[in-house]
C-alpha cells in the first residue's frame, strides 16, 4: 500500500466514509505503517493490518523501531497459522490489540458472543444475595466458534520458539538469492522485490518479478519446466478485484488497479523455507537461467 496513493483515495469524495484501512505486509515486508497510520488518524479511520506473512517483522518510523503486531500504528493486527505460514498450527490465527474494548469484543466473537460481565438481564444475573449467579453468562451479540484447540496452541507454542531462527535463515537465503540473481541472470530480466531500508523482513515469500514478455517465454512454461526439475513455484497473488465475486459486486474490471495488475503479470514466488540449502537456491537460479536463455 503506497501512502501517497492512499492519501489520494482518502481525499476522494465518494459519499462513503472509509472506516478501516487494511494494509497487507506482502511477502513479509512491513508496509509503511507509520505513514499509513498518520493518514488514517487524520481521516478518522482505523488501521487493521494483515500480518499473515509478517510475524516477527519489524520496521522503523520517526527514529523508533516497532514490531508488527505490537505497534501503536494499528488498532488490530491479524495473523494466520495456516500450514504454510512461519508459525503453523494446522489452521487458525490470532489477532493482537492493545485496546481492551476491542480485545473484549474479539473474545466474544471467538466464543459464540458470550460474556460473563456487564450483564443486561440483571434480574437473571443476580442471586437473592445480590451476587452474580455462578453459572450465569449472557449473549448480547452474535458470535462464532473461532477457538483454537489446545493441541493447536501447543504446536504453535513450540513453533514460536523457532521463529527467530527461521527469520534469520530466511533473510540469509533471500540475500543469497539476490546475489545469485544479480550475478547470473541477464540484467533487468529477474528482479527480487525492493526491500526498504530499516525493516526486518519476515520473508514468508521470495517473490521475483520476471519480464516474461522480454524473455519470450510464458510464466506457465517457466513454472512447468521448473516443476519438471523438482522446483515448486507459485504466483502470489491474482489481484483480488479481478476475482468474479468482486467484479460482480463492485463492477471492477481489468485496468482498474494498474499497479496490482502489472505486479501480477510479473510475479513468481521461488522456494523459500528455512530448511532450504544454499545449493537449492543455486539450482533454482541456474534452472531459471537455462529456461530464460533458451
Ligand atoms: C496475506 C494473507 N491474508 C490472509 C490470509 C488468510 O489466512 P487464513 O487462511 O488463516 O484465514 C492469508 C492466508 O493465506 C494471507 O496470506
Amino acid at each position: 500500500m503506497d501512502p501517497a496513493e492512499l492519501e489520494k483515495v482518502l481525499k476522494r469524495d465518494t459519499g462513503r466514509k472509509i472506516k478501516t484501512i487494511i494494509p497487507v505486509h506482502l511477502a513479509g515486508q512491513p508496509s509503511e505503517l507509520g505513514e499509513i497510520y498518520a493518514l488514517a488518524e487524520a481521516h478518522g479511520a482505523l488501521v487493521v493490518d494483515d500480518a499473515c506473512h509478517a510475524i516477527g517483522a519489524r520496521y522503523r518510523y520517526d527514529g523508533r523501531e516497532y514490531s508488527i503486531g505490537g505497534s501503536p500504528h494499528a488498532a488490530m493486527t491479524a495473523f494466520s497459522f495456516h500450514p504454510v505460514k512461519h508459525v503453523a498450527m494446522g489452521e487458525g490465527g490470532a489477532v493482537t490489540t492493545a485496546n481492551p474494548e476491542y480485545r473484549a469484543k474479539l473474545e466474544r466473537y471467538r466464543c459464540h458472543g458470550l460474556q460473563k460481565e456487564a450483564f443486561v438481564n440483571e434480574e437473571m444475573a443476580l442471586s437473592p444475595e445480590g451476587e452474580t449467579n455462578p453459572w450465569y453468562y449472557e449473549m448480547q451479540q452474535l458470535g462464532y466458534n473461532y477457538r483454537l484447540t489446545d493441541i493447536q496452541a501447543a504446536l504453535g507454542d513450540s513453533q514460536l520458539k523457532r521463529l527467530g531462527l527461521s527469520l534469520k535463515k530466511r533473510n540469509e537465503l533471500a540475500e543469497y538469492y539476490r546475489q545469485l540473481i544479480e550475478e547470473n541472470l541477464p540484467v533487468g530480466t529477474v528482479r527480487p522485490l525492493v526491500v526498504r531500508p530499516d525493516v526486518l523482513h519476515a520473508y514468508h515469500l521470495q517473490v521475483v518479478l520476471i519480464d516474461f514478455e522480454k524473455c519470450g517465454v510464458s510464466r506457465a512454461a517457466v513454472m512447468n519446466r521448473l516443476r519438471r526439475e523438482g522446483i515448486g513455484t507459485q504466483v502470489h497473488y491474482i489481484p483480488v478485484p479481478l476475482q468474479p465475486y468482486y467484479r460482480q459486486r463492485y463492477g471492477y474490471k481489468p485496468g482498474d488497479f494498474p499497479e496490482a495488475e502489472s505486479y501480477y503479470e510479473k510475479a513468481l514466488s521461488l522456494p523459500m523455507y528455512p530448511e532450504l540449502e544454499r545449493s537449492d537456491c543455486w539450482k533454482v537460479v541456474n534452472e531459471l537461467k537455462k529456461i530464460l536463455e533458451s
